[in-house]
């Protein structure tokens, strides 16, 4: 099977070649299309690390190089991006992570998303007039979801690494323990977020000098706490955060405050395997995170209804394809309102949502010119019941691994509490839950009975960590932050390969596009012409430029080149062959 991909870029190698049609290998292919174009990914052949962070893309390289796996590289990343990008990198959060190996044709998802504690009730961010409190739900110590990261990457790693936890945690400490130069994005991070990290003594001693000065480009920042803690656990294990003297400092911050973390609950935390959501499009397999994340289903979702179209023919971001793109958004949010939740509690739909025939019937009721107004729109009915930061890394190895992960505090700086000697934010995620039915959380994003709070529940998410398959084989490593957007951002890059046979470099750059249903607007990044947007208003949407969205970090793997693509929306970012 030959994809569009394939399609596009043999015509464009003609084009090169003055229209003259060359046979080609798909090797001879491969740098040959590269030549002329106007982005280029980075290439490798015996692996390759993108993430968000340079340091922990050089970390991550270092563990390849030795000879380690994907899944060892991952887990060294996650724990130096914890270091090196406290905005979102963590120990205090949760994620997701999907584990492709070719070897045993499978791949895996390990779900280490946060719980909510054990004493958490269905109205606990209602104040007295019954109101969602947005202040309890984001910035109190009640906004934290019982933290899965240090279980979920020790499962990864035990499971399938290579390396020892000492081994994959070392890079971090020496981060931390040493320090980092500080870059023009960590320091405007903290500049920006001042009020809500000054907020608490542990958050400002960490973040800010000694006279409450800022830390700027050049200068080095060091976390002498967070050192000491990532030591405990890397000398005793996980049972150290979750038992540990790391727990009783958790848990007396939590006392403290008037959180609800107790030591019952850190012991009870369990990091799971999820099978993760299939779909095809296009004669290419997808693998996407299931629930308690929205993030697979909706991908394939909007995948299986744009399928319908000829896409490709319609160009990239033209008005008529985004209008499609649009109005296959909106149908699909609608439905993440009221169906998507936390399958260990509730039923989820999710052979009927990611149904061709679910789509189809979705795609009768779209006007292929006319945008349907949001509020005529409700949550569908698929077929019955079968029973601000995050940051996302891609890596592949020589051996036919391939990971893609997705972790979070949930806001830049989660909550902005820092533990009190434990050098380390916690999160706010409960506030992914639905506060109150039909009240939009922090992405805009309303939700209902499924995604209400239940004690020791997982909060709904929207990452989506995603692994593309072409023949069995590893092609696409993608994922990003951006809350609401990380759904329809997976989405643009798929498509931007599949059906527009752009480079992974260029599939991550090209401006985006976003609608979540309610509100009723179609968000746009710069770099759409006046006339795309005329047409898109012309069809009856609202359209809004506004900040870009979306960090996605990924990897294309083609006739054994593995090409790297950061995302150039992050200062930071970094790809890394071998
Ligand atoms: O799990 C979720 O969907 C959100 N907590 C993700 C938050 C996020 O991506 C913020 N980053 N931009």
């Amino acid at each position: 099977m030959h994809g569009k991909f394939f399609q596009l870029s043999y015509t464009r190698v003609a084009a090169m070649v003055g229209g003259a049609m060359m046979l080609l290998s798909q090797t001879a292919y491969s740098a040959a299309i590269l030549e002329g174009q106007r982005m280029h990914p980075v290439q490798g052949k015996e692996g390759m690390v993108v993430t968000s962070h340079f340091l922990a893309t050089q970390s991550a390289q270092e563990v390849l190089k030795n000879g380690g796996n994907a899944i060892d590289a991952a887990v060294t990343a996650a724990f130096s991006l914890a270091a090196t990008q406290p905005r979102s990198g963590n120990i205090g959060g949760g994620g997701f992570m999907l584990i492709s190996s070719e070897k045993k044709n499978e791949v895996v998802a390990i779900d280490y998303r946060e719980k909510a504690p054990g004493n958490a009730t269905v109205d606990m961010f209602l104040d007295k007039d019954g109101n969602a409190d947005k202040g309890v739900s984001r910035y109190s110590h009640l906004a934290a979801g019982v933290p899965g990261t240090v279980a979920g990457l020790a499962m990864a790693l035990e499971q399938y690494g290579t390396i020892s936890l000492k081994e994959a945690m070392a890079p971090a400490i020496k981060l931390a323990e040493e320090g980092f130069t500080v870059t023009p994005r960590f320091s405007n991070g903290l500049k920006k977020k001042e009020k809500m990290l000054k907020k608490w003594d542990s958050s400002r001693k960490i973040f800010y000098k000694a006279d409450g000065s800022y830390y700027e480009p050049g200068d080095l920042f060091v976390q002498k706490d967070l050192a000491a803690t990532l030591k405990r656990i890397s000398q005793n294990g996980i049972k150290e955060f979750y038992e540990g003297k790391t727990a009783e400092l958790l848990v007396a911050e939590m006392a403290k405050h008037g959180g609800l973390i107790t030591m019952g609950d850190m012991k009870n935390y369990t990091p799971g395997f999820r099978t993760p959501v299939h779909g095809n499009y296009r004669g290419y397999d997808i693998y996407s995170m299931s629930p308690p994340s929205s993030g697979g289903a909706h991908v394939v979702q909007i995948l299986n209804i744009l399928e319908g179209y000829p896409i490709s023919d319609y160009g990239h971001n033209s008005a008529q394809t985004i209008h499609l793109m649009a109005e296959a958004m909106k149908r699909v949010y609608a439905d993440r309102s009221s169906y998507l939740g936390d399958e260990d509690f509730i039923k989820v739909p999710l052979k009927g949502l990611t149904s061709k025939k679910y789509a189809a019937s979705i795609r009768e009721g779209i006007d292929i010119k006319k945008a349907t107004p949001s509020s005529t729109i409700a949550p569908g009915k698929p077929l019955p019941y079968e029973s601000n930061e995050t940051t996302h890394f891609s890596i592949v190895d020589k051996f036919g691994n391939a990971v893609s992960n997705t972790y979070t505090i949930n806001f830049s700086y989660g909550s902005g509490i820092v533990v009190e000697g434990a050098g380390f934010l916690l999160n706010n995620e409960m506030d992914d839950f639905s506060a109150k039915p039909g009240v939009p959380n922090a992405y805009g994003l309303i939700g209902g009975e499924a995604n209400k709070i239940e004690p020791n529940k997982r909060m709904l998410s929207s990452m989506s960590p995603t692994i593309v398959k072409n023949e069995d084989k590893n092609f696409l490593v993608t994922g990003s932050p951006g809350g609401s957007r990380i759904i329809t951002t997976t989405l643009q890059v798929i498509m931007n390969v599949v059906d527009h046979g752009l480079n992974i470099q260029s599939a991550v750059a090209a401006p985006r596009i976003h609608h979540q249903w309610l509100p009723d607007q179609l968000r746009i990044e710069e770099g759409l012409s006046p006339d795309t947007i005329k047409g898109l208003q012309d069809m009856g949407h609202e359209v809004k430029q506004k900040s870009a969205m979306g960090a996605i970090q990924s990897i294309m793997i083609s006739d054994g080149m593995m090409y790297g693509g950061a995302d150039p929306r992050r200062s930071t970012g970094l790809a890394a062959g071998l």
